[in-house]
């Protein structure tokens, strides 16, 4: 499918053309997936159609400096052109953080303009924010400011009950920067956006749960199984369908309600032309599970 047609992912990579090959571990069914550039700060595996992608600054908990940032837009850009990648979950190396906001010490000596051109280069929160296959956030640990930015970016957010949220940038005499205001807000609702921004407020787990932040929890050593779980049981479906339903929710939020209708209606059209939908129609009428091809 052109990326021409998808108002939130066509614009950033369309055209691209990187080359890079897959090939299969001999333990755990687990395989490395060989980008086309090499990355020093994420990690990226495989489990057949999943594909993992983890921050890897573990004693600094993960946070983004300039060069994590960027190695995780390039990711994200290679694994959308693979079409054997039908979903991403995305996580922190340790057992501590998923990630500790942006890295701060980059904060000390950076000037107004160059904290501005940092910010106008393409972000890793909106090479996630337009990424057309299902982003999973698997979030193990402290889930902070950027952190916290990157995992409401995602699509799905599945906590470890070890894990804690915020946007403690208040703290810093600062103010949530990667989106934070504008998606912890859809997400929770004004009251409870604006009382962890303008606190700073640390919450645990089960308090993110309550208030919508995320979508499960669960014990820290069922955090994969429930995650893995979760994006296979949507590697599953066809991705034709999953990109498209991914762009009508997202239009949720960007428009008034007449002209979210009216995308639906042309989307769910924009599904008929597909094979995937003649092969979940006759599965069904067949009583059969649906192969899906993406085409
Ligand atoms: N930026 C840069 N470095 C960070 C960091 C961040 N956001 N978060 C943690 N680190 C570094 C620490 O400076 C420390 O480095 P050092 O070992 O070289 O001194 C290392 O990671 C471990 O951090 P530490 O504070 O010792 O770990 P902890 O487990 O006791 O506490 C946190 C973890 C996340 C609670 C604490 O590090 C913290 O509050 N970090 C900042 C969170 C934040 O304000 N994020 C928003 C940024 S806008």
């Amino acid at each position: 499918m052109p990326s021409s047609i998808c108002v939130i992912c066509g614009l950033s990579s369309f055209g691209l053309c990187l080359l890079f090959v897959v090939y299969f571990s001999k333990f755990h069914n687990w395989s490395r997936v060989k980008l086309s550039q090499s990355y020093e700060t994420i990690l990226v595996e495989r489990r057949e159609r999943v594909a993992i992608v983890t921050i890897n600054r573990p004693d600094k908990r993960n946070a983004l400096n300039i060069q994590t940032r960027a190695e995780g837009a390039a990711i994200l850009d290679e694994l959308r052109e693979d079409d054997s990648v039908r979903v991403v979950v995305l996580t922190g190396a340790g057992d501590k953080a998923f990630i500790a906001g942006a890295d701060i010490a980059e904060f000390a000596t950076r000037t107004a303009i160059a904290q501005r051109e940092v910010m106008l280069e393409r972000s890793l929160f909106n090479a996630i924010d337009g990424f057309p296959k299902p982003i999973v956030a698997m979030v193990n640990g402290y889930c902070l400011g950027g952190g916290c930015e990157v995992a409401l970016a995602c699509d799905i957010r599945i906590a470890s009950e070890k894990a804690s949220f915020g946007q403690p940038e208040i703290n810093l005499g600062i103010i949530p920067g990667g989106g934070g205001t504008q998606r912890l807000t859809r997400l929770v609702g004004e009251g409870k956006a604006m009382e962890m921004i303008l606190t700073g407020e640390i919450i645990d787990a089960q308090t993110a749960f309550t208030i919508g932040l995320v979508n499960h929890v669960v014990a820290a050593d069922q955090l994969e199984t429930k995650t893995m779980e979760i994006a296979n049981r949507i590697a599953d479906k066809s991705p034709i369908a999953l990109r498209l339903a991914k762009e009508a929710v997202k239009i949720a939020s960007r428009s008034n309600l007449d002209e979210g209708l009216k995308r639906e209606v042309d989307l769910f059209a924009l599904c008929f032309s597909s094979e995937d939908k003649d092969e979940g129609v006759k599965a069904f009428l067949e009583k059969r599970k649906a192969e899906f091809k993406g085409k």
